[in-house]
Order: C-alpha cells, then sequence, then structure tokens
C-alpha cells in the first residue's frame, strides 16, 4: 500500500474502552463511509480512519486531517465533507469550519 498523503481522522467518542463522548451521538460514524467513497471518486491519495475522543466535544462531530493539523468541528454531513474535501485538494484548509 502506498503511504497516503492525507491520513483523516473522524472522532467516534471512544475514550479507552468505553464510547462517551458527542461526535458518535451526532453519527459521526456515519461519516467514514461517505468520506471512502469520495476519497475514491476523487482519487485522492487519502485514508480515513475512526478515532478516540479529541476532547473538543461540544465542536462535534470531530475531524481531523493529518499531515496538515486541520481540525474541524460542525461536520455534520456530506455537504460538509464535500467542502472540507474540495478545500483539501485545493491545497487548502475551510476556514469556516476550523477549530484549531
Ligand atoms: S467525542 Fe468527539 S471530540 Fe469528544
Amino acid at each position: 500500500m502506498e503511504k497516503p498523503k492525507h491520513h483523516i481522522f473522524v472522532c467516534c467518542s471512544f475514550r479507552g474502552r468505553e464510547i462517551k463522548g458527542k461526535c458518535i451521538k451526532k453519527n459521526s460514524i456515519d461519516l467514514i463511509p461517505y468520506i471512502v467513497e469520495e476519497l475514491a471518486d476523487r482519487g485522492m491519495n487519502a485514508m480515513v480512519s475512526s478515532a478516540g475522543c479529541f476532547n473538543r466535544c461540544d465542536d462535534g462531530p470531530v475531524v481531523v486531517i493529518y499531515p496538515q493539523g486541520y481540525w474541524y468541528g460542525g461536520v455534520e454531513g456530506e455537504d460538509q465533507v464535500d467542502e472540507i474535501l474540495d478545500a483539501l485538494e485545493e491545497g487548502r484548509s475551510e476556514e469556516k469550519y476550523l477549530i484549531a
């Protein structure tokens, strides 16, 4: 497997073995298959993984992209994902969802 250029982490609210945070309650896990599909459609060299709580629960659903270090909040659905991936393809962040 080629090393991905971008690694996208979707908060799925794990704290240890338990799911306790807010992102999963806002259906963050449903973003993952959509992101996988979009990355393939766009031919982007990126991968997506579920992640534990980023301690920004009130800003959730949280999506973090490395190596850029973009932390996004309020990623509630496909429209927000599309905007974020559009920006990533253009080599920039999508400012309106940045939380850090
Ligand atoms: S549950 Fe997502 S940041 Fe805490």
